[in-house]
């Protein structure tokens, strides 16, 4: 690096910290989320109401197009080829028994595909998508086992999946790290997620020591792919220079500029939809088999519908990584913290260096006086690793919440009174206050509604015939997230009809119900009278539907455009009105227009200003302002998990029989849909703690169960009913109050059952998933 660029950092380096001083320091009104959000105080029944899904009818009917359903003429369907070697070099590669196969159209490999830059990888620009940042069927080296070699594309599926089948290579093989142990004794390095994953505060290991009680013991969590019920898909045409992706997208603006740079053409010639999503949870970002659809649209000339089988999804989608964390707490005789330990290590690639960040939840869940916090990483040759639900806090809440219970038993006490007693009064690693924290009132409301005091401390004591019954409670922790790039585009009718447009994304977690709830709520029209448009490359708006953090990044655009929306209202409305003399912020949507917020009676509607000033619409757009507001307050959502769990002592099996989550997620929007996103997030948690687990031959690299007969997931009969309550407090410093709720369901779900199983059995199992072989 020169020397100027070494000043031009240290300067941006010293103007970041300043500023970063500067948002902790800055007074409240200042700051995005300083002045809460008049919705939390505006009730007229939308916000909070359990709506049904607007597109509901649309799924039952089979009606809503998803990505690999769109019809297109002239359209050829694509398989893929997988290399059955984990790294080196393609030597022979036979394709000729494939083209000779009837319906086959071409087939595409390394040696044939059109010249394509690698995909610029998550995280390392703002619109960045890319799975890896590997080159696409560029050259003959092999980075992974299961890497595409060869797309097929013919005139039907099921053409093009036998001729794949005819594929042959041979491969000149090189020595590969396949085993996490030797990848370990490689060399690990420091893991960074959004910054560095190392933190000390204090001598965390002299003060365990010296501590009365302690826990220190090491957990493991398996690698977990992803099964969203809609593999990955896409139908892809190539209009002269213009790409058209139809995705299953969770960053659609995202994937467009990074598919953009892929084919050396501006992110405006490509346009991404995704107006279904049938399940996302971190998945759906940009993978080689868009670029694969759309290199092989180019070469043969025709649009390509390219739907990865679940053998692809396992071979191409990266996962979960595996973790090995030390949980380590020192206590006092009466319980408070002196010291929490988690420490560990994770795999990765060097083709993306996404660590499984499990320390996260450990930074704020509780107060201590020393901490030492330390992600490693180790390099392994294999499939990259991506965000799956909760990246970090899903199995970080495991080892963390493990531990908690663990200590409760050796000093005596309750778990709940024990993590109550470590409540922190501000973020105990930051410093910075925290913008709502309610958790204790969740701990107490749920405890009551399971029946926590009938728990006997004591394990191995409730019995039911052969099967022993335990309860066991867990913490679950995500934080509040809002990313930068929000906008949004309002257009409202002279008939009093607003769309809203923002290119974000529905994957199944309402939110394109809730976000038309919200924005209704905020216009002062009823449901019908808005149409919520997303999904959508060319609209406003970087917005991913990732982090928890969609709803934020919605909230805080639409919030933006209706101030753009009430200015220019007030412009048109003119001296006529009742609304003359009023400012911008002493206005706000009601009864299908304006009025004044502390006099209602002021109020002139839509129709009538746009009548008025002869217009037959308005459009403004806005953009969201910085997410400054994490920066100044801590922010995060907390439940209280409570599991019972029944073990058969001659079996080993597990029967989850009851569970409740109690939450603290600020505002919740819409009662419906978010008892079904903790839901769901709390069966993928029973899945992470019981069942989930992906079979890596550590001697070459190959997943061995790609399929949902041989990789479990939870279904049906392995689901109790699922109880979820909620504090529904606002939190003053989010738009509309809340906090996002996709992904704090699956957090401390692990643990919990855990827990509950150790309360039935007095057997402490620190590996998941808890299979019987671990109880027997
Ligand atoms: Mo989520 S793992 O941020 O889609």
């Amino acid at each position: 690096m020169s020397i100027v660029e070494n000043a031009k950092q240290a300067v941006q380096g010293a103007a970041q910290a300043v500023m970063k001083k500067a948002v902790e320091l800055a007074p409240q009104s200042w700051l995005p989320g300083g002045r809460p959000d008049p919705l939390i105080h505006h009730k007229h029944g939308l916000i909070g109401a359990p709506v049904s899904r607007i597109d509901g009818p649309l799924k039952v009917q089979g009606a809503a197009r998803f990505a690999a359903e769109f019809p297109m003429e002239d359209m050829v369907y694509a398989a893929i080829a997988f290399s059955t070697v984990a790294k080196g070099r393609i030597a022979t590669l036979h394709a000729r028994d494939a083209e000779a196969t009837p319906g086959v159209v071409l087939v595409m490999t390394h040696e044939n595909a059109p010249r394509m830059q690698p995909m610029p990888p998550f995280m390392t620009a703002e619109k960045a998508a890319g799975g890896d940042n590997l080159p696409v069927m560029q050259d003959d080296r092999i980075h992974w086992n299961g890497q595409p070699i060869a797309v097929v594309l013919a005139e039907t599926q099921e053409q093009a999946e036998h001729a794949a089948s005819l594929i042959r290579a041979t491969y000149e093989e090189e020595a590969s790290t396949t085993d996490f142990a030797e990848a370990c004794a490689q060399g690990t390095e420091p893991g960074q997620f959004m910054g560095p994953l190392q933190l000390e505060i204090g001598d965390a290991e002299a003060a365990l020591k010296a501590a009365a009680a302690t826990v220190d013991a090491i957990y493991t969590t398996p690698r977990h792919n992803h099964n969203p019920i809609e593999p990955h898909a896409a139908t892809v045409l190539w209009q002269g220079n213009e790409l058209m992706v139809h995705d299953a997208s969770q960053a659609v603006a995202h994937t467009a500029w990074s598919l953009g740079h892929v084919f050396g053409i501006s992110e405006d010639e490509v346009h991404v939809t995704s107006p279904y999503v049938g399940g996302g949870f971190g998945s759906k970002t940009l993978w080689q088999h868009q670029v694969l659809g759309a290199a092989a649209a180019k070469l043969s000339g025709r649009p390509v519908r390219i739907a990865l089988s679940r053998e692809g999804v396992y071979r191409m989608v990266g996962g979960r990584t595996l973790t090995k964390q030390r949980l380590a707490i020192g206590a006092s005789r009466d319980g408070r913290f002196e010291a929490i330990i988690h420490t560990g290590t994770v795999a990765t690639t060097r083709h993306n260096r996404l660590p499984e960040p499990f320390i996260l939840p450990t930074r704020s869940a509780y107060a201590a006086n020393t901490f030492k916090l330390d992600v490693e990483v180790a390099y392994m040759d294999m499939l990259a690793n991506t965000f799956m639900r909760a990246p970090g806090e899903s199995v970080g809440t495991f080892a963390l919440e493990c531990a908690v219970d663990e200590l409760a038993h050796a000093l005596g006490m309750d778990p709940i009174e024990l993590r109550i007693r470590n409540e922190p009064e501000k973020d105990p690693t930051e410093g910075k206050p925290f913008s709502a924290r309610h958790v204790v009132q969740a701990w107490k409301a749920g405890a009551e509604r399971f029946g926590w005091e009938t728990r006997k401390a004591e394990p191995g004591l409730v019995r039911d015939g052969e099967w022993l019954v335990g309860m066991g409670c867990a913490t679950a922790t995500y934080p509040y997230y809002r990313m930068s790039g929000g906008a949004a585009r309002i257009t409202l009718t002279k008939d009093g009809h607003a769309t809203v447009e923002i290119a974000a994304h529905e994957m199944g977690m309402g939110t394109a119900t809730v976000q038309t709830q919200v924005t209704a709520e905020r216009l002062g029209l009823p449901l019908e009278q808005v149409t919520f448009a997303y999904a959508d490359s060319r609209q406003p708006g970087v917005v991913l539907a990732g982090g928890s953090q969609q709803t934020a990044a919605i909230g805080a655009s639409v919030i933006a455009a209706q101030h753009a929306l009430v200015r220019e209202l007030l412009k048109l409305a003119g001296n006529d009105s009742p609304l003359a003399g009023l400012k911008p912020d002493d206005v706000g949507g009601f009864d299908g227009g304006l009025a004044k917020l502390d006099d209602p009676a002021r109020h002139e509607t839509y129709a009538s200003i746009l009548t008025r000033a002869q217009r037959d619409t308005l459009v403004v757009e806005a953009s969201a302002p910085p997410p400054l507001e994490t920066q100044h307050w801590s922010m995060h959502s907390h439940g209280a998990m409570f599991c019972e769990a029944r073990v058969n002592e001659v079996t080993g099996e597990v029967r989850v029989s009851r569970f409740l989550g109690s939450f603290d997620c600020g505002r919740i929007l819409n009662a419906k849909t978010a008892a079904s996103q903790f839901r769901g997030g709390i069966i993928m948690g029973l899945g992470l703690a019981l069942m989930e687990e992906t079979q890596f031959d550590e001697r070459n690299g190959r997943i061995m169960n790609p399929s949902l007969a041989e990789y479990y997931v939870p279904v049906l009969l392995d689901v109790p009913e699922i109880d979820v309550i909620w504090t529904d407090i606002p939190d003053p410093h989010a738009p509309m109050g809340a906090r996002g709720i996709g992904e704090i369901g699956i957090t401390g779900t692990g643990a919990a059952v855990a827990n509950a199983i150790y309360n039935a059995t007095g057997k402490r199992i620190r590996d998941l998933p808890i299979t019987l072989d671990k109880l027997m």
